[in-house]
């Protein structure tokens, strides 16, 4: 909790801890409900790729919260290799392409706040990062329009 304190009084906005916590407990719930119990021929599987992104947002917002430039960078890029990955591809839809461009977009500029020192900076471009998973996740949520 001491980290998370002295996080604040370094100017770190508490809407924006507010919101990972909230996306953090969110998202874990809805993976937990998702997994089917004793599935045939379940086997350790590597975390999916949501889930990867997700640690990886909170790698990030460790590195911010505890000053940690090449955290907040190595988390960047994670991030940056899973909007890559096929499965972000399957969507044709242009929408959702956009989407994931926004997504990159913001993750580049958290990037290179984190390359130039600045905190501030990838304090900000944190938060929309944050705001792009949220729109694609209510993107993909609404009933589709034919
Ligand atoms: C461009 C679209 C897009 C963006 C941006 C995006 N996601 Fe997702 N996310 C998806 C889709 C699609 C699914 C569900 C389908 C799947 O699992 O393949 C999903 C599912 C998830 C899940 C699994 C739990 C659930 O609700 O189904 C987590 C966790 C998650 N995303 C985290 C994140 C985080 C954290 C970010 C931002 C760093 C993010 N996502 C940004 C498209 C996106």
């Amino acid at each position: 909790m001491r980290m998370w304190t002295r996080f604040l009084r370094m100017g770190g906005s508490a809407t924006l801890l507010a919101l990972a916590l909230t996306l953090a407990l969110a998202d874990t719930r809805a993976v937990a409900a998702e997994e089917p119990e004793g599935q045939e021929g379940a086997t350790q599987k590597p975390p999916p790729l949501m889930v990867q992104k997700l640690d990886a947002m909170q790698g990030a917002l460790k590195g911010i919260a505890t000053r940690d430039f090449a955290m907040i960078r190595e988390n960047g890029d994670l991030m940056q290799r899973i909007s890559l990955i096929d499965q972000w591809l399957k969507y044709p839809d242009t929408e959702y392409g956009n989407l994931t461009q926004n997504f990159r977009r913001a993750v580049e500029n958290m990037i290179m706040s984190a390359d130039a020192e600045n905190l501030e900076g990838a304090t900000l471009y944190f938060q929309n990062v944050t705001t792009t998973c949220l729109e694609c996740h209510t993107f993909m949520r609404e009933p589709k329009k034919q």
